[in-house]
């Protein structure tokens, strides 16, 4: 248990939800707060015995109406409201904490106590009200700096008196806010400010996004504070020769997190990478095909346990071993390509990787083989958890158009109630559709081909296109390290990309869609995971900056970097649930793809703002399995390993630079 401060300050923000309820909108003087308190926190408060929580004001109303406080922001001082509806007094605050702690020193910052309360500006003068975490406000800064013009900045985030200014002039607190000559002009309106400031069109120069003050940064020594914290993580998730995904829901070997797990190894102890990788290939089939669990035999309550996949009908399992009949995502050949880099013991690596090679060739031969129906150079997954991102709104008319269900649909209901938490787990409508996807794979005796002609199921997913494209890729570079011939993994890697870009790419939309072989239509849903080729580098140039424009326009907080990292499901759409799990949070080794992807197109400073935000998470509220796009609360389970190895990975790479 963490030990409580003398000062316990709490902030409810206008977002959560409560029942049918969900707050879909911003409220701006949350944001401000939550800027100010953070800023007071490392700054005037840092060693101080006091505490900051953040909290979803509509999850939480009822512990604090009856305290009186009922319109967001609220900010309690010891569970007591201090203030509401408007962005706190600072100086009050601090004279507040001050006061319980018997503390003088407590007292205004500099520019709130000499700041005057301007309320007569120069004719002439143009003032700029903002705040430096409102990218409108950035943007409008560079503008008018780039261009030359001369103006008084004044930060609503430490200035009272420039909240108070604020208000008057518009009504609210809202940024940026421009006067100019009189006039007031809400918002960064481009058009406008051109017209009153007299800029001509040939002289104007435009706007770049400056995102240093909202990218998150550290020192070197909280970085390494972080990894220490990530590697407990693994450490504690860890059994004889693998690591569960989290030691509760999770507690056997799963196929893509091993291979997350593997990749955060590397950087500190990669004997353990390569026990990870040769675990999950114990349960290789013998056609190649990879499980997505390979089944721990101490835990035998799991659910949906060996009994029910009946693996052992394809007659393929290895022996002693018990395995699912479903995959996902092959990421193995990417997370350990760079073993030799990063290994100090070069011979280890090396052997490792001779070790593995045939094994992961032989795994990508088996979806070429078994999993392109149509020879189309397009993989295709039978089952959404085969995809990885178990319940996404990309599943929902697939799964609609399955009527049957299955013997036992009924009992994997019960189940799941009693194992997860309902609200962030899959709806029960969708669980009778999983159950039945799997009776009919054992049915079949895991027959591909059978399967491929009956199976109600087949999708050739973007993400797992993109993915295999790229292990590809991979595959070809540790087959040229080993000195083998590698060229049938790179004209792999370019039919696959060929074909993304041929099939599953829109032109009217500028993006990528997964498509339905069953029904032979598009799948046109705006997840994030219509953006993975791009870490595949499979859109060339011009390509690529459409499907740049296409993320730019959609809500994923790109333009704005007003959440706390990307959504998995564009928060715009009417089913965003930001709790829900595939169906809105942010997921960590999703992040790090996109973060990669954008950056070889050009977004340098949006990748590292992903990069450091996913750190920043992992420090702020943990090694979650997902998280609160508004809020940043962790979700589903704790300590969960591929959030705790990414991290990992990042700081890695940040230290060595
Ligand atoms: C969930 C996720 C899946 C992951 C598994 C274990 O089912 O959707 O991607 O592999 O948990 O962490």
């Amino acid at each position: 248990m963490t030990k409580k401060k003398a000062v316990e300050l709490t902030l409810y923000r206008y977002a959560g939800k409560y029942l049918f309820f969900r707050i879909k909108k911003r409220c701006k003087e949350c944001d401000i707060s939550y800027v100010i308190l953070q800023r007071l926190m490392t700054e005037q408060l840092h060693r101080k015995p006091v505490s900051l929580r953040i909290v979803p004001w509509l999850d939480n109303f009822w512990k604090i109406i009856w305290r009186g406080g009922w319109h967001a922001p609220i900010l309690t001082v010891n569970g007591k409201v201090f203030s509401q509806g408007r962005v706190p007094e600072i100086p009050k605050l601090l004279s507040k904490i001050g006061e319980i702690l018997n503390d003088t020193s407590l007292i205004q910052p500099g520019e709130m106590q000499t700041e005057k309360a301007t309320s007569a500006y120069k004719e002439s003068e143009i003032i700029v009200y903002f705040s430096p975490a409102c990218p409108h406000c950035r943007q409008l800064l560079e503008y008018l700096g780039s261009n030359g013009i001369k103006y008084s900045g004044r930060d609503v985030t430490i200035s009272e008196s420039a909240r108070q200014d604020v208000e008057r002039l518009t009504g609210r607190l809202t940024i940026p806010v421009v006067v100019i000559k009189g006039e007031i002009i809400k918002g960064f309106d481009r058009k406008r400010l051109k017209n009153l400031l007299g800029i001509s069109a040939d002289d104007e120069k435009p706007v770049k996004l400056d995102s240093r003050n909202i990218i998150p940064h550290f020192t070197d020594t909280q970085l390494s504070k972080i990894y220490q914290k990530a590697k407990n993580v693994l450490e504690k998730n860890q059994l004889k020769g693998w690591t569960m995904p989290s030691n509760r829901l999770y507690p056997h070997l799963w196929n893509w997190d091993s291979g997350f797990i593997s990749r955060g190894y590397l950087h500190y102890d990669p004997e353990r990478a390569y026990t990870e990788i040769r675990s999950l290939f114990r349960g290789q089939w013998s056609d190649g095909f990879l499980p997505h669990i390979i089944f721990n035999p101490e835990y035998t309550h799991h659910f949906p346990g060996p009994d029910y996949w009946n693996a052992d009908n394809s007659g393929k399992v290895p022996s002693g071993i018990f395995t699912s009949g479903i995959s996902q995502p092959p990421v193995h050949a990417t997370m350990i390509v760079d073993s030799v880099k990063l290994d100090p013991n070069k011979e280890r690596a090396l052997s490792f990787l001779k070790e593995i090679y045939p094994k992961l060739k032989k795994l990508h031969d088996f979806y070429f083989t078994w999993r392109d129906p149509e020879a189309e150079n397009l993989v295709s997954i039978v089952h959404p958890w085969e995809s990885g991102l178990d319940n996404a709104p990309l599943w929902d008319e697939p799964l609609a158009a399955i009527t049957d269900t299955s013997e036992w649909a009924l009992s994997m209901q019960e189940k799941y109630d009693e194992i997860a938490e309902q609200g962030e787990r899959p709806k029960r409508t969708y669980i009778e559709k999983y159950s039945y996807l799997i009776e009919n794979l054992y049915k079949n005796n895991y027959d591909w081909k059978k399967i491929s002609e009956n199976h109600p199921f087949i999708i050739q997913g973007v993400l797992f296109n993109s993915i295999l494209c790229k292990s590809e890729l991979d595959l070809g570079k540790m087959a040229e390290t080993l000195g083998y011939d590698a060229s049938i993994h790179y004209e792999r890697a370019d039919k696959i990309k060929t074909a993304i870009n041929k099939k599953l790419f829109d032109e009217t939309e500028g993006i990528y869609y997964n498509f339905d072989l069953k029904h032979q239509r598009h799948i046109k849903r705006d997840t994030i995971f219509s953006y993975m080729p791009l870490f595949a580098g499979i859109p060339d140039k011009d390509m690529g900056e459409v499907v740049l424009d296409t993320l730019r326009t959609h809500c994923f907080c790109i333009a704005d970097m007003d959440c706390v990292a990307i959504p998995s499901y564009d928060m715009c759409q009417v089913d965003f649930e930001g709790e829900f799990y595939w169906r809105g949070p942010v997921w960590v080794n999703i992040n790090w793809y996109i973060a990669q992807g954008i950056r070889q197109y050009g977004e340098v400073e949006l990748s590292e703002w992903i990069e450091n935000s996913l750190i920043a998470l992992a420090d702020r509220y943990g090694f979650y399995e997902y998280y609160d796009p508004d809020s940043g609360r962790g979700l589903g389970e704790k300590d969960f390993s591929w959030t705790a190895a990414l991290v990992i990975d990042l700081i890695a790479q940040k230290l060595r630079k």
